[in-house]
């Protein structure tokens, strides 16, 4: 385990250019620090909704030894509360931009009304409070809340505009699963990020950050470096958010055991699915169960995305991506000397109903492009830094609606990929369920609903979701490829359903 935070820290000197900290502010920094856990936000209650209060707000963070790093956050100084939402109840939320920059915030996965969606549209002036409100119509799982500010998604993000979302039902209240929150139920929010010698983050610098995405260098769980987490249970649930700009991370655990995976972006899978790792691009979420019973340590690490996997890049891109070549430690894990016992998964977690493709009354083909120094230079100020990001042939203009999709009716999204590189397709409103990637329907980890699905180089993946309710003319919802620099140099489209 300490082998493998080595190898990834000499991977660091290989590639780290002089501007970023050089390897002996990694050696310093090598003490564990407790994994913080993101307060949990249930609401208030007033006149019958859950009352949730927010305020964006400019903090500063130590994540480096002595140095100070400027960061953003809700209700803290980076990241925010996880707010915690029942199925069928109403919740109103007020968010206050105390940060001296407009912002938005977007409900990821959350399938609520295009006008308190949070989309780039819906911006919050300095000094502002938006107050969306809306009743939650889906079935329990993890989510989130991130910045969606045009253009500066991923600095917002970066900086540390980001927080989970959880939604209970009835069917998981009655599941016997690990459900403590911080105890057996834990949040972990899995990001990268780079610093200068100041401690402040360092993002985009160069063209191949914005080509590749920004990758970093240092890996922060919930806002800590070095995490240590130790179990008190012999299972605990993880739930994985990949909040990274661009890094898409393999989980595994060092030592190759088997976990069941329980939970993908949508909400629960019919049964627990053994693996022994998972790939899991930004955006996306998976909720694991380990069993820790022999006591044992052993760390949640990443392993390499091999040139023989389906999502790593391909062509002149397949050296660009380098860091995705080493193992690296996420979290490391300690279990206490006495573990509580819990109780063995259920075999069935949840029932859902497969859509068929002949449900769909209509196909509707997306190709994700990104013409690379081709020096044409985008619009908008776009392009220069690393060539274009299309989706059929044109970057995201906040002036044009680009689909118009029937309420009510049940599509078909055909996503080709005709780039080098892996693009995790996001859709706004709802989950959909994946049919086919290249003609061959999921394995058992991606049968679940999904509002994000990784889309390889020269990859054609097809997915059905149901446009259902919410019916505007008026406010747009987003698709985009959830690389943030992608998305923020114009692989981003609008549809609005009516
Ligand atoms: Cu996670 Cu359009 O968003
Ligand atoms: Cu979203
Ligand atoms: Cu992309």
């Amino acid at each position: 385990m300490k082998l493998s935070r080595r190898r990834f820290m000499q991977g660091l000197s290989a590639t780290a250019s002089s501007s970023v900290l050089p390897l002996s502010v990694f050696a310093q920094n090598q003490t564990q620090n407790k994994l913080r856990v993101p307060a949990l936000y249930a609401g208030e209650i007033q006149a019958g909704s859950h009352h949730y209060s927010l305020q964006l707000q400019v903090g500063t963070s130590q994540f480096l030894g002595g140095l100070t790093t400027p960061t953003l956050g809700i209700n803290g100084s980076f990241l925010g509360p996880t707010l915690r939402l029942k199925n069928g109840s109403d919740v109103a939320i007020s968010v206050l931009n105390q940060l001296n920059e407009p912002s938005t915030i977007h409900w990821h996965g959350l399938h609520v009304p295009a006008k308190v969606d949070g989309g780039p549209a819906l911006i919050i002036e300095p000094g502002a409070t938006w107050e969306p409100a809306f009743t939650v119509r889906q079935k329990a799982g993890t989510f989130w809340y991130h910045s969606h500010l045009l253009n500066k998604t991923g600095e917002q993000v970066y900086k540390g505009l980001a927080g989970m979302i959880i939604i209970d039902d009835e069917e998981s209240e009655n599941l016997e699963i690990p459900s403590t929150y911080g105890v057996d139920d834990i949040p972990l929010i899995v990001q990268d990020r780079r610093f200068n010698e100041d401690g402040s983050f360092r993002y985009v610098g160069m063209h191949r950050d914005v080509m590749t995405g920004v990758f970093g260098d240092r890996i922060l769980v919930n806002g800590t470096t070095s995490a240590l987490f130790t179990p008190s249970t012999n299972k605990v649930r993880f739930r994985i958010l990949n909040a990274a700009n661009a890094r898409t991370f393999n989980f595994a655990l060092a030592d190759g055991r088997e976990f069941s995976l329980i939970a993908s972006d949508g909400g629960f899978l019919e049964k627990p699915v053994r693996l022994r790792n998972i790939v899991i691009a930004p955006a996306e979420r998976a909720e694991i169960v380990v069993d820790f019973s022999d006591g044992n340590p052993v760390d949640l690490i990443s392993l390499p995305l091999d040139a023989s996997s389906p999502f790593s890049p391909t062509g002149m891109m397949r050296n660009m991506l380098s860091m995705n070549t080493e193992s690296f430690t996420i979290l490391n894990i300690e279990p206490e000397s006495m573990l509580q016992r819990s109780a063995a998964l259920p075999d069935q977690l949840t029932s859902i109903r497969r859509m068929q493709a002949g449900e769909a009354t209509r196909i509707r083909r997306f190709e994700l492009s990104m013409p690379m120094g081709m020096g044409r230079g985008g619009g908008r100020g776009r392009g220069g830094m690393g060539g274009e990001f299309l989706i059929n042939g044109k970057p995201m203009a906040m002036d044009e609606i680009n689909e118009v999709v029937p309420i009510g009716s049940t599509e078909i999204w055909e996503i080709h990929n005709d780039s080098m590189m892996m693009h995790p397709f996001h859709i706004h409103h709802g989950q959909f369920q994946i049919l086919d990637r290249d003609g061959v329907p999921p394995s058992a980890e991606e049968m679940g609903f999904k509002d994000t699905v990784k889309v390889g180089p020269g990859q054609t993946v097809r997915f059905i979701m149901r446009f259902e309710n919410f019916s505007d003319p008026d406010t747009a919802y987003m698709y985009h490829c959830h690389i943030l620099e992608h998305e923020d140099n114009g692989m981003m489209g609008q549809f609005t359903v009516l």
